[in-house]
């Protein structure tokens, strides 16, 4: 495993992070997989180096996470959990965030978290965000009870980044949760720029959806982009419309690309990656390992997707 450091956290953090929620939650979103194996995968994420793991309050995860790790010495590992917004109604919108992390704590069985986020805040949240809860976030670093402050985007609703380009101007993060993939690399310009300016660490989500996973789902997304007139017809083979990669790169599978495409962006710290499956777990992890690709697939895929702040690959 190669590690990095989380900004100006300073946590020593695997490149690789296991995502434990995500479409397929540790297998557990499939009713044939029990929680056992979801316990495994963790174990065998650990096994192969990495340390980082993320998990949530509504991914139902944080007990198997504590499973998982029980009996392994606490400084070895970095845990990241959020907590849903509450309401912007609430009326006691504080000790619900102070509620939720004891809630997290518990189930995790820890008495700290590394990075507490709050989880998926949209454009529509952030004054909320702001003003009514980090007052408490603040209070639960100042007590010991989480190291650092995060923030995950909402990057379905808000594919270019609208939240986080406002909110790292006013310095609230030391570390955050950004959707970045080939398929939308906005926050190249978006966000990177400011993360690596003022320090705050960066983790990786959406590096491989649907589109990058499921052929006919790619297919489809690149015939709907040419009909938008957001890819020229004759740039790309819409039968086959990442072929080039494979071909002009040494790597075996597209999920491959898509990991090594994240982890060799300057400004990515960790790349997380979720699964059900054991063998793609091993394969993810191996494709984050390997090097750069290509520089001349990388330019193409730059012309193709290089502008464009709309897609989620989802
Ligand atoms: N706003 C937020 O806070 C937010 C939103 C989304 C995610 N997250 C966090 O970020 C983590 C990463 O999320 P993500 O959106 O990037 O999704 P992900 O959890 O990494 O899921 C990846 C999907 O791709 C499939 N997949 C993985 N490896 C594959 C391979 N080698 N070949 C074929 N299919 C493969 C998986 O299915 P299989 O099970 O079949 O492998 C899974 O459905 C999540 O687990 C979660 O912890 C946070």
């Amino acid at each position: 495993m190669d590690f990095t450091t989380l900004g100006k956290t300073g946590l020593k953090v695997s490149i690789a992070g296991l995502g434990c929620g995500g479409p397929s939650r540790l297998g557990l979103r499939n009713d044939s997989q029990s929680a056992d194996n979801a316990v495994a995968l963790i174990k065998q994420a650990i096994d192969l180096g990495v340390n980082f793991l993320d998990t949530a309050q509504t991914y139902g995860t944080e007990p198997i996470v504590g499973k998982a790790i029980a009996g392994i010495p606490r400084d070895q590992l970095v845990l990241s959990t959020k907590k849903t917004l509450p309401a912007d109604d609430h009326p006691d919108p504080e000790s619900e965030i102070a509620k939720g992390l004891e809630q997290s704590l518990k189930l995790i069985g820890t008495d700290y978290i590394d990075v507490y986020h709050l989880h998926g805040v949209e454009p529509k949240d952030y004054a909320f965000a702001k003003n009514r809860l980090m007052p408490a976030m603040r209070r639960l670093k100042e007590q010991g009870k989480i190291r650092f402050i995060g923030v995950t985007e909402g990057f379905v609703i808000d594919p270019a980044h609208t939240m986080l380009q406002k909110s790292l101007q006013e310095g609230l993060w030391d570390v955050v949760m950004v959707g970045f993939s080939l398929l939308n690399p906005s926050a190249r310009k978006n966000v990177f720029p400011m993360t690596q300016k003022n320090g705050v660490g960066v983790l990786d989500m959406f590096a491989v959806r649907r589109a990058l996973s499921q052929p006919s789902r790619l297919k489809e997304m690149c015939a709907e982009l040419v009909v938008k007139g957001a890819l020229a017809k004759d740039s790309v083979d819409v039968n086959d419309p990442l072929g080039f990669l494979l071909k002009d790169t040494d790597a075996a599978t597209l999920p491959e690309a898509a990991y090594r495409f994240c982890r060799h962006e300057p400004g990515v710290d960790v790349v997380l990656t979720g699964t059900g499956n054991p063998a793609h777990l091993k394969e993810n992890i191996a494709a984050i390992l390997k090097p750069a690709l290509a520089k001349a697939s990388l330019e193409k895929l730059d012309r193709l997707f290089g502008g464009l702040d709309f897609l989620t690959g989802n």
